[in-house]
């Protein structure tokens, strides 16, 4: 199980929020419980929230990817059941790392969507079991826009509305134009795989472990990212994404070796492969940037955990006089901290969900 408890001191944020095109929003320092169960994390958080100032009491996560690795790939049925088996010790030690009580508890966030349908029904039975005991109000959470506020729970000044938001992860790759808390309009998606899809499929036909894009990202560090020239696929069409070419494409590539490739080779595919998803990425936001006229722009999801990413990115943003935005690796990945501070966004606004509430496989913002 992991744990993050790091955050022992109240950092404050200050934004007008009229300024930010919000409604006038109610101070009150609340305890939110976030509870995440939408693919193989199952994850409690117990946030302080008082307008814009947050403290991350706790953070736990405990990660599936030991249980899915031999299959290749989250196996639905196996996470539903992990969820079952670890929901109740990790909200448990969400609490006690927390120092907190769940009579404490003002409020719970909880994923409702979009996801793995058995994984997100023991999330949501658990929210609406302990709301009930509890007596305190709940509500019913986009994973999504959890990712688009994950940004927020970082040290130091957040971005002013409005900002461009990139969605990296393992089943979405999306461009957001965000005018406020939960004002978020899609610009572009991915119209096959996500990219994170993109670099596990990769990982998986290099027999690397899953999920691989973290090996392909550790390997390509010693790599040659111009050896192979793998294509960008859609650069000029609009602002949605395709990497179903790209993998094909690195399908293609291997069967030109004799075997699997090995030492430098390896790495050289790895650089390549990935140098041709980071540029993708950076096309298209720059182009929705431009075309919105946006100078902010914060990338997120597990793939924000790239580290080639976050490099190019950063650095190309510089000479466009764009502010980047990243969360820290902790926060890109599923967490139920992101789930906390965006069901506050909600509670601010006076919206609950009733208890008849379901969830949702498909989600679109
Ligand atoms: O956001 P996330 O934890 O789960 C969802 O998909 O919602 O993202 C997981 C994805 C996986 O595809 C994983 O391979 C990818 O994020 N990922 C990375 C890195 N760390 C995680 N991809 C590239 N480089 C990384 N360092």
């Amino acid at each position: 199980m992991r744990s993050t408890s790091r955050y022992t001191s109240l950092f404050v944020y200050f934004f007008d929020t009229k300024q930010a095109g919000e409604e006038q929003v109610r101070s009150m320092s609340q305890l939110v419980l976030g509870i995440e169960s939408s693919c193989d994390e199952t994850a409690a958080a117990v946030l302080r929230a008082d307008g814009e100032a947050f403290e991350l009491l706790s953070n736990v996560v405990s990660s599936q990817v030991d249980l899915h690795a031999r299959y290749g790939g989250v196996v639905p049925e196996l996470a539903s059941r992990a969820h079952l088996q670890n929901g109740i010790p990790v909200l448990q030690e969400a609490l006690d790392v927390a120092g907190v009580a769940g009579s404490d508890i003002d409020g719970i966030a909880v994923t409702m969507g979009p996801g793995l349908v058995g994984a997100l029904l023991v999330g949501l039975q658990l929210a609406k079991s302990l709301a009930y005991v509890w007596g305190c109000k709940m509500i019913g959470v986009n994973h999504l826009e959890g990712h688009l506020q994950a940004v927020f729970l970082e040290e130091g000044e957040p971005p002013a509305y409005p900002f461009l938001a990139l969605l990296v992860s393992g089943g979405n790759t999306t461009l957001y134009r965000v005018d406020g808390h939960t004002q978020i309009t899609m610009l572009g998606s991915t119209r096959d795989d996500a990219a994170g899809e993109a670099f596990d499929k990769a990982a998986k036909m290099l027999g690397l472990p899953y999920p691989g894009g973290i090996y392909i990202d550790q390997l390509a560090q010693q790599g040659d990212p111009a050896r192979f020239a793998f294509p960008r696929a859609m650069l000029h069409k609009g602002l949605d994404f395709s990497f179903s070419g790209l993998k094909t494409s690195c399908r293609t590539q291997l069967s030109k070796f004799d075997k699997k490739p090995e030492g430098q080779l390896l790495h050289d595919v790895c650089a390549s492969y990935q140098e041709a998803i980071v540029d993708v990425l950076w096309h298209k936001a720059k182009k929705a940037l431009q075309q919105e006229q946006c100078e902010r722009l914060i990338v997120t999801g597990g793939v924000a955990a790239n580290s080639r990413l976050r490099a190019a990115f950063t650095e190309r943003a510089k000479e466009y006089g764009i502010t980047t935005y990243f969360p820290s690796k902790t926060f890109c990945t599923d967490n139920a901290a992101m789930i906390a501070i965006a069901g506050y966004r909600h509670f601010q606004r006076g919206e609950t969900s009733e208890f008849d509430i379901n969830v949702k496989g498909r989600m679109p913002l």
